[in-house]
């Protein structure tokens, strides 16, 4: 069932148009990405569904209902939860008390808030950092506090942007775990990603934004077939000659695809074409648009999201 629609959606900040009559939707019971590169639109787009944008065209639909001028914190209410690429946790709170402060939030959903938190940290793999103030983990966990924070509220359509940035491969592969078991209960999860390898595995549906505009929507398989993806990703004209693909500042192949279980030489660690460790330069050939001000322009306060 379509629990998001996002139709024809504009935003556009002074001159720049970041995000460019886009359309995508979200499933229940699926894993929905939405990639592109660095400045595309993404987190605009997200701040959109959320209500922490408005949006200069087009219409947000959730299960149906237009929700378009809905108040943020209606749409909290009606099940919209989200993370923050730039992390919101309460810093001086423990991991456990910035859990249970967004079970408090929503008591009538939740009879016993200190039993939805602890089964949290336990589903999520938090024990170890109950205690420990969130400002004092380190980011990755931090990035589990939120996905915590966000699930306290049991979400019927959960926003997750960019949460696998600070995890471990090890971290991350089970991550991937707890996206599809998320989905299976019913939940429909938008995950904005800069790992490829986690998205082309985890995802039944991905939309690819450029510029602002919407290049392509399909499965990982037909996403990564399609070369208007491959040259925004990669500056492609064509299909590259060389069977090794093109490499990055750093020598690594750049693979868009994640690695086929049935084949031995498809073994690269998943690379952020995009988004290479700073400060080496952007390998993307697709020059970053004008950012806002402030270091992060794509982000308002968060209004009490969680
Ligand atoms: N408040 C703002 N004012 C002006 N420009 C903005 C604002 N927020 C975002 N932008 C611009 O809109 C474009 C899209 O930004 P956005 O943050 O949505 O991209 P993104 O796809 O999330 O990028 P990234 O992968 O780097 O997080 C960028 O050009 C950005 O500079
Ligand atoms: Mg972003």
């Amino acid at each position: 069932m379509t629990r998001l629609d996002v139709k024809e959606v504009t935003v556009r900040f002074g001159g720049v148009t970041a995000v460019d009559q886009a359309t995508i939707s979200a499933e229940g019971g699926q894993v929905t990405a939405l990639i592109g590169p660095n400045g595309a639109g993404k987190t605009t787009l997200f701040n959109v569904v959320t209500g922490l944008q408005k949006p200069t065209g087009g219409r947000v639909f959730l299960d149906g209902k237009d929700i378009t001028h809905t108040p943020t914190h209606r749409r909290a209410r009606h099940g919209i939860a989200r993370t923050f690429q730039r992390l919101e946790a309460f810093g001086s709170l423990t991991v456990e008390e910035n859990i249970r402060v967004a079970a408090d939030a929503v008591r009538a959903k939740n009879a016993k808030p200190a039993q939805v938190t602890r089964g949290l940290i336990k589903r999520i793999g938090l024990e170890r950092y109950a205690d420990a103030r969130a400002d004092a983990v380190p980011t990755g966990v931090a990035r589990l506090v939120e996905l915590a924070r966000a699930l306290a509220i049991d979400p019927e359509l959960l926003l997750l942007d960019e949460p696998s940035s600070g995890l471990s491969e090890a971290e991350t592969e089970s991550f991937g775990e707890l996206l599809r078991d998320l989905a299976s209960q019913g939940r429909a999860v938008l995950i904005v990603e800069h790992d490829m390898g986690l998205i082309m595995r985890v995802s039944d549906v991905i939309h690819v934004l450029d510029r602002g505009r919407l290049i392509a929507s399909g499965t990982p398989a037909e996403v990564q077939a399609d070369p208007l993806v491959r040259k925004a990703y990669l500056g492609e004209e064509d299909e590259p000659e060389d069977d090794e693909g093109p490499e990055d500042d750093d020598g690594h192949t750049l693979v868009l695809s994640a690695a086929d279980p049935d084949d031995d030489t498809a073994a690269v660690p998943p690379t952020r074409p995009t988004r290479p460790t700073q400060p080496t330069p952007p390998a993307s050939p697709i020059p970053p648009l004008p950012k806002g001000p402030g270091p992060q322009s794509g982000e308002p306060a968060s209004g009490g999201w969680f």
